[in-house]
């Protein structure tokens, strides 16, 4: 199924020259120094829906407290930090991504008074609280929204991008929204077209109005001061539209809601953008120690990626290398030059990997599976990888289970909008938003009864958290081991180095740090692989801290298809 989020991603690939891949050195310098300010560099940060998390007063719909009763559990599985996804108030059209008030909660979430709560007890627990900053647009029903649309003279015009038609009435000019259609609304009342790149509920922001940072600065700022630890900037790449609105060149194809394929270079990635998040942080993130930028950052390249951190890391700490979700097959040979080239990048920013998210197919529904292996192979071989990397990783709610996408059947099920728009080609995202799988109790234990905002996932009898603490073999009891070690290994705190590196299936790298050296091998390929220790760098192989379909084998490891090992080395 072509996703409307991946064919972003493909359209910057296509967008911009892939660039060649730097030369590695054969080590990547850790940061020795790493202070108090530096928390989030040794962090697990653990991405929360809070509609799909737990319902604490049986509505269907999960809430801030329900989160905030499970604050045990993200601590227990070694979490640092939750970055939850919209909560402010809301009317919904995109789950919250459209915010109608930048410094309130919706009701069907909470009160600001449960974000304290959450904030407090996190506290107690080392949990820190990141927010989602919805920066490139607002809701229509934001009151700057309104005011904007009621006449060109309104104070708030300018808060927005509005234009005048063509002479023969079309939209100013071809941009598409990523969510289906012109970009354009013509709204009756002045006759004007305002911009959208996602839906019509959700027009952007003027950021070259300087009444427009003002604002949008003081709301960062309000939550700052109540003790959240950042922002993840929402669709930071659209911030910013060419000021001309030149047309977009075309691309093959169709979207999958009919129109022409577009590069969307005009409208993403704008230079200006960097100047924004540079103030951005030096006006408001940098005045409070210790708090941070990660950045949803789809970009086809490392170079493009690596803009994000700014020139002299003032910009977004912790820019996500997402363009890894659009790799498809994963293959070694894939994977070890573009991971090389974020661990490489020239400004020396911190890495940062996710793979599972709101937006975007689970990883045991999202990638062909090997004869003979399961999703949960591949969640444990996936899992394994980010764990070990040198880097940041950000784990989306369930993914410590091995959840599984529970997509829509029916068009009438559907909730997401772009999948009503889009069916069947585009079926949406509500097969990655259903509720967490706590027990095998009524609908999972996501709440007592009521139904859900969306249907569990019928595996959820023997999928769950309850169910898979008590399997030492379980994908929750891999992820705990693997994060535990994070936290008292040296070697995952250190340098990083690729080995065997002509390999196409089979991805290895040593980790060293602390007089301790670790070794993980990763086997994508759907053949066995039989390695040896000279292949791998060299040295012997300890205590293995994790594994699945991988043994030691004589002088090297043996790993079956999607099999995977994380070993010490002496
Ligand atoms: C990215 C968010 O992750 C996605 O869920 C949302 O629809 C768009 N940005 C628009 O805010
Ligand atoms: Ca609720």
């Amino acid at each position: 199924m072509r996703r409307a989020f991946l064919n972003y991603v493909l359209a910057s690939l296509a967008a911009t020259a892939l660039q060649p891949v730097m030369a590695a050195p054969s080590a990547m310098p850790a940061n020795a120094t790493a202070q108090q300010d530096d928390w989030w560099k040794r962090a697990v940060v653990y991405e929360l829906y809070p509609r799909s998390f737990a319902d604490s007063n049986n509505d269907g719909i999960g809430d801030i407290k329900g989160i905030t009763q499970h604050l045990d559990y993200l601590a227990d599985l070694g979490v640092d930090a939750i970055w939850m996804t919209p909560m402010f108030p809301s009317p919904q059209a995109d789950f919250g991504y459209d915010v109608a008030d930048y410094n309130d909660v919706d009701p069907q979430f909470g009160t600001v008074a449960d974000v304290d709560a959450l904030i407090a007890q996190g506290k107690g627990q080392g949990i820190k609280l990141i927010l989602d900053f919805v920066i490139n647009h607002s809701s229509d029903k934001h009151p700057w929204f309104v005011q904007s649309r009621s006449s060109k003279t309104n104070p708030y015009r300018d808060f927005y991008i509005w234009r005048d038609g063509k002479a023969n009435g079309a939209p100013p000019n071809n941009w598409t929204s990523l969510f289906g259609g012109s970009a354009w609304d013509k709204d009756p009342n002045t006759g004007q077209y305002y911009y959208h790149f996602f839906y019509a509920q959700q027009p952007d922001l003027n950021w070259r109005n300087p009444k427009v940072e003002k604002a949008m600065f003081d709301a960062a700022e309000w939550w700052l001061k109540r003790g959240v630890y950042g922002y993840r900037l929402d669709a930071v790449g659209t911030m910013f539209e060419r000021a001309d609105l030149k047309d977009n060149p075309p691309a093959p194809g169709k979207d999958a809601f009919g129109l022409p394929e577009q590069n969307r270079i005009y409208n993403t990635e704008q230079p200006e953008m960097h100047t924004e998040l540079q103030r951005l942080r030096q006006q408001v993130i940098d005045r409070y120690p210790g708090r941070i930028l990660i950045g949803e950052t789809y970009v086809g390249t490392s170079a493009e990626l690596s803009k994000f951190y700014g020139a002299h890391n003032d910009e977004v700490q912790l820019p996500m290398f997402l363009s890894l979700i659009g790799i498809k097959p994963l293959t070694a040979s894939e994977l070890r030059p573009k991971i090389e080239a974020v661990e490489n990048n020239p400004v020396g920013g911190w890495p940062c990997f996710a793979l599972n998210n709101h937006d975007q197919r689970r990883v045991p529904s999202r990638y062909d599976l090997p004869a003979g292996t399961t999703g949960d192979d591949m969640a444990k071989l996936t899992a394994a990888m980010l764990l070990t990397l040198r880097g940041t990783p950000i784990l989306y709610y369930g993914e410590e289970l091995g959840m599984v996408n529970n997509d829509p059947k029916r068009v009438e099920d559907v909730q997401d909008i772009i999948g009503k728009k889009g069916w069947p080609k585009e079926k949406g995202r509500d097969g990655e938003r259903t509720p967490m799988q706590w027990n095998a109790s009524v609908n999972a234990g996501f709440n007592s009864g009521a139904k859900p905002w969306l249907p569990v996932a019928p595996d959820y009898t023997t999928r769950n958290v309850t169910a898979q603490r008590n399997d030492s073999n379980s994908v929750i009891n891999f992820y705990r081991t693997l994060i535990a070690e994070r936290r008292s290994n040296p070697a995952l705190a250190g340098d990083m180095a690729m080995v065997d590196r002509a390999n196409p299936n089979v991805l290895s790298y040593v980790r060293t740090g602390g007089g301790k050296k670790l070794l993980t091998v990763l086997n994508f390929g759907g053949e066995a692989a039989d390695l040896t220790m000279a292949q791998l760098g060299g040295g012997t192989a300890g205590r293995i801290i994790a594994q699945n379909k991988a043994n030691l084998a004589g002088t090297g490891i043996h790993v079956a298809p999607l099999g995977l090992m994380v070993v010490e080395l002496s």
